[in-house]
């Protein structure tokens, strides 16, 4: 029984199925947004579960298809490493996709998370996003496409239960605590995510189920992600489903 998630639901029968819908749906998006000579900024999700549809995004057709110069990528949320340490959300996008696709260097605008000082790197971040993204209808910097995970207790990005940034209104990113290592973060804010014309979190495994059932409770920060001005759009597979 797939739960009644907010948006729209698409459930697939494997993790490599899902990474094949949803790099069709994020090639969708993309060349949508730069048929008319636009650009195409997306937020990238890290964790494990993206790892699929990063590769798949990079081989063919769409390695040799897409527009990827009119590309502009962001991350969700960083650790508090260096951008080669194994971590790192940044690296785990430079192996799959950055590396393999011609992105100008200057369009990809990575979390400095290894900062000593997280508080003005996350401030650093949300300038960057404020200076580098339109303003979306309710002023925040709207990005084209948000790419996010669920943990196991419905955090998304670095947006953990109980967490101060949970409620940052004033900012687009902030310093974060993780109840695992490495547990200082950056993040960004549900102002951030929720500005966003497309939302798409991946969810795959029996482990999550528990935090799905969070969504629809409304008892977990994933329950907060409703983007008020665009599409919110699940990609699970059959197991995370229930099926
Ligand atoms: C991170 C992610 C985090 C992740 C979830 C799910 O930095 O870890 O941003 O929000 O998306 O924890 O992680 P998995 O995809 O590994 O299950």
């Amino acid at each position: 029984m797939t739960p009644p998630l907010p948006g729209t639901v698409e459930v697939s029968e494997s993790p490599a199925a899902l990474a094949e819908r949803a790099a069709a749906w994020v090639a969708g998006r993309a060349a949508a947004a730069t048929a008319e000579g636009g650009g195409f900024a997306i937020a990238l999700a890290g964790g494990s579960t993206p790892r699929a549809l990063y590769q798949r995004l990079a081989a063919p057709p769409y390695r040799d298809r897409l527009d990827w110069a009119r590309w502009s990528v962001y991350f969700g949320d960083e650790r508090a490493a260096p951008p080669d340490d194994p971590e790192s959300n940044y690296l785990l996008a430079r192996q799959t996709l950055l590396e393999h696709v011609p992105i100008p260097p200057g369009q990809v605008h990575r979390m400095e998370a290894e900062r000593p000082d997280l508080d003005a790197a996350a401030a650093a971040y949300s300038a960057v996003l404020e200076a580098t993204l339109p303003p979306g209808p309710a002023g925040a910097p709207r990005l084209d496409c948000v790419l996010l995970g669920i943990g196991t207790d419905g955090h998304t990005a670095s947006l953990f239960p109980g967490v101060r940034a949970l409620e940052v209104a004033e900012a687009w990113a902030t310093r974060s605590l993780a109840t695992y290592a490495p547990f200082d973060r950056i993040t960004v804010t549900f102002p951030l995510i929720n500005a966003a014309a497309a939302v798409a979190f991946l969810v795959t495994g029996e482990s999550k189920r528990a935090a799905l059932a969070g969504v629809v409770a409304g008892t977990v920060p994933s329950a907060r992600v409703r983007p008020a001005h665009g599409e919110l759009r699940w990609f699970l597979d059959a197991v995370a489903a229930g099926g």
